[in-house]
């Protein structure tokens, strides 16, 4: 959800009502999932090199998850979300903490959609706490050097058990990932925009839908036509 500081910049206002924007511009893409058949969503709130920001745009970004959580978990448990965090929790604040503790207990058996939301997250340091866990495993005899394969490398990762995504967005005009779920993305079609994130609406991700399927997934394999000639 990238271009909500710039979006608000080229207004003469705000940083953070750039980012309030955002938060509205989430609200109709998360009611519409389940329309366009998509399971889960992933969207990526706070990344864990975010910190570098100044102080007072951290600070108001804490305070706007915390509200959009409190406010939004009701609507979306009363829709079927399931809300789920990744990224390392225990350095957000206290009562961000509880907050998203508490909205994960709440939608915990939902299974119309599931929301994944990146707070504080980086995909490095994800992919690292993967390793030390298989060393653990290795070392307290549950698993043995041979059984480290990559669906098990996977099931480390704080995304498992749900499915790679197909389809990768990134607003706001810059074409690389910044340590966005790197493992999981392999085979993901990517689509980049230049429109800023507040812009962004659900004509964008239909839109984005329909490219998707244009595009011929082959996973390192061949087209049916090319692999039976
Ligand atoms: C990136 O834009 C966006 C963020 C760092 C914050 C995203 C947060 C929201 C949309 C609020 C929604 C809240 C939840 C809990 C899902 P940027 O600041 O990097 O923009 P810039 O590149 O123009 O500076």
């Amino acid at each position: 959800m990238d271009g909500n500081g710039r979006w608000a910049e080229n207004r003469g206002k705000n940083r953070i009502i750039g980012h309030i924007k955002g938060a509205d511009a989430l609200r109709p893409v998360v009611e519409n999932c389940p329309r366009l058949g998509i399971g889960y969503l992933t969207v990526y709130a706070f990344s864990s090199e975010n910190w570098k920001r100044p102080p007072s745009e951290v600070c108001q970004l804490m305070g706007l998850f915390e509200e959009y959580i409190l406010k939004e978990t009701h609507r979306l448990n009363k829709m079927g979300v399931k809300l789920r965090f990744i990224g390392n929790r225990h350095m957000l604040p206290n009562s961000l903490q509880k907050v998203i503790a508490w909205a994960e207990k709440m939608t915990e058996s939902n299974t119309v959609l599931g929301m994944q939301v990146a707070l504080n997250y980086g995909a490095r340091d994800e992919i690292v706490n993967a390793a030390r866990k298989l060393v653990c495993w290795v070392a307290d005899n549950q698993i043995t050097e041979e059984d480290i394969t990559c669906e098990r490398f996977a099931s480390a990762l704080e995304t498992t058990p749900w499915p790679d995504p197909d389809l990768f967005i990134r607003t706001g005009g810059e074409k690389r990932l910044s340590n966005y779920l790197l493992w999981q993305l392999s085979y993901t079609e990517l689509i980049f925009l230049d429109i800023y994130w507040p812009d962004f609406t659900v004509q964008d991700l239909e839109r984005a839908i329909e490219t998707y399927y244009e595009r011929e997934r082959r996973f390192g394999g061949m087209t049916c036509l090319a692999s039976s000639a």
